[in-house]
């Protein structure tokens, strides 16, 4: 028995010297992209933590069983250490997960759910969140917070004594990878989702269906992917020439779930898109009836707005959407399921007779700039609204239900649609005016795939997106509650590969984030590079493929 209690320390005597060889390397709170809203450095003289084997992970409920997994490994990728996970948490040397709804500030936007407080000091770590969400931010905080050095295993590695206290600006922080145009394999978007947890997003936008693609398995439909998710090529947008390079793929539904439950592991909601009722070609090569010409049609091998959509005079139109919606709430628990609306021509519409017969029946008349097929279009959304609300979900449409380019009223979307306003900032500002929660992903700053943004190289790379207005100062108070958040988009027409999506989404991810996250009150870029840079290291030790010219902004300093 005295033997076992002197064991620790007879091995101390013989470990330690070797472990006082190496250097220590300390962590920096403050380093941490989106900065985090307070960190108070402990008191002067007061010793920081020091990570060692000999830690314990510890947890105070169950259910941050998972997450105390994913600070283990967290921690392992960035120090060498594999730590014990215990529920017992020692006295001294632990880092403790515990729930414990942080005290309401008072401060306007505060988020209880999402909020995080690490307390940290010699003796050991807290963190402790609203919920199992803010304790993975704190994770997330914790692990951002070290440093990255190239031979962790001659270090040890330091956090100093400090209180951060941190909760989201906006609660809706998400990005879009459009699936339709080029598939990303089942491990490619976990990696995916694994990078929107380090900026600590909450809402994945999967664009699941495309002209080009129908990427999602339907039982009750299997043509949608049996026929509508392969086509032999794409054609050249000058010479129309094919290519000749197939495209295809397809999540099944257990896939999609695998992915779901992978997300919400890490505080990720799947919002998945069906984009309707145009952008649908792929779905029409699988069913020609769905179209008012009855095809046939081909799976899409051009980009751009396509003439042929759905159909939505025909009652089995709906009937098809309405099943198909089933199946996609079965596999998505989100509370947001996305329905696109964007871009759909009218033209097949004018002429239909089922479409034509519609608008008669349903007694649509033009009025200013509302056509009266624009309107057939507000009638379909609103219909899905409503059955989305009847299943306890929330529809979100691009603004195109609503205005267009010439920021003219078009459609009139039922009042629960939450817009996603990606023509300029002006589209999301004219939905709150019109008394509608919007999103913010404005083409000229959040399409990080698109020659807008994209042929923006270095710095000023950066600065266009740290430039949006997250707060568009023409609205009142009440009207900038309506924007629930900012968003950002990969359309992959030219993106095909894992490398080119992350040298368009890495660095701008973390200046996203930083409006996503952040207290406006602190955005500031020259404070913002130190943080960017040390993001920069992070994605180089993940082996990821960020946009290196933007390294030019700390070589100037
Ligand atoms: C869109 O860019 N068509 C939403
Ligand atoms: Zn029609």
């Amino acid at each position: 028995m005295i033997f076992r209690r002197l064991l620790p320390v007879i091995l101390a005597f013989f470990l330690l010297p070797g472990c006082s060889q190496k250097e220590i390397v300390s962590g920096d709170f403050t380093l941490v992209s989106p900065l985090p809203r307070n960190v108070a450095a402990g008191g002067i003289g007061e010793d920081p933590f020091i990570l060692s084997r000999s830690t314990v992970i510890s947890f105070s409920d169950v259910s941050l069983r998972d997450a105390a997994g994913l600070l283990a490994e967290g921690l392992e990728e960035a120090t060498g250490l594999s730590l014990r996970i215990s529920d017992n948490r020692p006295r001294k040397n632990f880092i403790l997960l515990s729930l414990d709804s942080a005290p309401d500030t008072g401060l306007e936007g505060f988020q209880q759910e999402e909020s995080y407080r690490i307390g940290c000091d010699a003796g050991g770590i807290t963190v402790s969140g609203g919920s199992v969400k803010g304790v993975l931010h704190g994770i997330q905080t914790l692990c951002k917070a070290l440093p990255v050095v190239e031979r962790p295993e001659a270090c040890r590695f330091a956090l100093p004594a400090a209180t951060v206290y941190d909760y989201p600006e906006f609660p809706y922080r998400a990005f879009m990878l459009d699936c339709g145009r080029h598939f990303f394999s089942v491990s490619y978007i976990k990696e995916l989702i694994d990078i929107l947890a380090l900026h600590n997003l909450n809402y994945f936008h999967w664009h699941l269906t495309e002209d080009q693609g129908w990427r999602l398995e339907i039982k009750k439909y299997p043509k949608l992917t049996e026929i509508g998710s392969s086509r032999p090529g794409t054609r050249d947008p000058q010479t129309d020439k094919l290519d000749g390079i197939p495209v295809s793929g397809f999540y099944t539904q257990e896939e999609a779930r695998e992915i779901v439950r992978y997300a919400a592991g890490r505080g990720i909601t799947v919002i998945p898109e069906i984009d309707l009722p145009g952008h649908t070609q792929a779905a029409l090569a699988a069913y020609p009836e769905l179209g008012c010409t009855g095809g046939p049609y081909e799976v899409a091998t051009r980009y751009g707005v396509l003439d042929d959509v759905l159909c939505v005079g025909k009652d089995e139109v709906m009937d098809f959407v309405k099943e198909v919606l089933t199946e996609v709430m079965d596999i998505f628990p989100s509370e947001y399921i996305h329905l696109g609306g964007d871009e759909c021509p009218k033209v097949r519409w004018e002429k239909c007779p089922d479409c034509q017969r519609k608008i008669r029946e349903l007694g649509l008349k033009a009025s200013g700039s509302k056509t009266r097929e624009e309107l057939l279009q507000s009638w379909f959304s609103s219909q899905l609204e409503a059955f989305l609300a009847e299943h306890g979900r929330r529809m979100i449409c691009w603004n195109d239900v609503l205005c267009d380019w010439g920021d003219k009223v078009v459609g009139e979307p039922s009042k629960q649609t939450v817009i996603a306003g990606w023509m300029r900032t002006a589209s999301t500002e004219i939905a709150v005016r019109e008394g509608y929660d919007a999103i913010l992903c404005p083409v000229d700053y959040c399409y990080f795939s698109n020659a807008a943004v994209n042929r923006i190289t270095g710095i000023e790379s950066i600065r266009r997106v740290y430039d949006l207005p997250v707060r568009p100062e023409g609205l009142s108070e009440a009207g900038q509650r309506h924007i629930l958040g900012v968003e950002a988009c990969i359309w992959t027409e030219r993106v095909s590969e894992t490398d080119s999506l992350e040298w368009r989404l890495l660095p701008r991810l973390s200046t996203l984030s930083e409006l996503q996250w952040s207290d406006p009150a602190q955005h500031d870029i020259g404070a913002y590079l130190p943080r960017l840079r040390h993001m920069a290291d992070i994605y180089g030790s993940r082996g990821w493929a960020w946009k290196t010219d933007i390294a030019e902004a700390w070589e100037q300093e």
